[in-house]
């Protein structure tokens, strides 16, 4: 069975829109179809066309939504909340993140707080990526991008999304080892 999957960003530095396409290769390699969208004047109604669904924003203001993905955000309120019409349909959320700012990655919970809203069902845990992608984080979010499918379709068991990522998974999904973080926060580095 082919699978479509729709995956939505918002992005200004180019962090988070590197994570939507890293998890589209992974999506495509386990077989799936997939369509990149960037969340700023698109309406939320095209998720209705897909089986699985991947959004993510980077975390911005104070543990905020982007700019760039309110309009969107409301209009998955306005077209999707009402009768659930996400329901039946796999989700999970990504969003970019930096532990300098108080409310670490949150958007992940604001994105994921929506898509239950509008009946869909989150599959895996959502992925927070620390500002830059390395090559350790390329290849979580390819392998993160392909087990979303593997799950869409039934082949591997559901993860929970909580309790959400904190700074450590965050860490193991950069590739920063404890020794290294204790160095970088010994000089003052993120
Ligand atoms: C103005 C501004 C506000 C931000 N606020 C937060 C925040 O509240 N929490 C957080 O974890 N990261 C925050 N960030 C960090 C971004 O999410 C992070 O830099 C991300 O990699 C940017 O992604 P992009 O390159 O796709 O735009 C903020 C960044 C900026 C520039």
């Amino acid at each position: 069975m082919t699978v479509r999957i729709a995956i939505v960003f918002a992005s200004s530095g180019g962090n988070t829109l590197e994570t939507a396409r890293m998890a589209a290769v992974g999506a495509g390699e386990a077989g799936a179809v997939t369509a990149l969208y960037s969340a700023r004047d698109f309406s939320a109604d095209v998720l209705t066309e897909h089986d699985g669904i991947l959004i993510g924003e980077p975390t911005w203001g104070q543990g905020d939504h982007h700019a760039d993905f309110r309009p969107f955000d409301e209009s998955m309120a306005q077209l999707l909340v009402p009768g659930q019409r996400l329901r039946g349909k796999g989700a999970a959320a990504f969003a970019g993140c930096d532990r300098a700012y108080p409310n670490f990655g949150r958007a992940l919970e604001l994105i994921e707080q929506r898509l239950v809203e509008c009946g869909a069902d989150i599959l895996q845990r959502g992925l927070m990526i620390e500002l830059r992608h390395n090559p350790a984080s390329r290849e979580f979010t390819r392998r993160w991008g392909h087990d979303f499918v593997a799950r869409l379709r039934g082949e591997l068991e559901r993860e929970a999304n909580e309790p959400r990522m904190g700074r450590a998974d965050v860490d193991r999904v950069m590739g920063i080892s404890s020794a290294e973080r204790e160095s970088r926060e010994l000089g003052g580095l993120r």
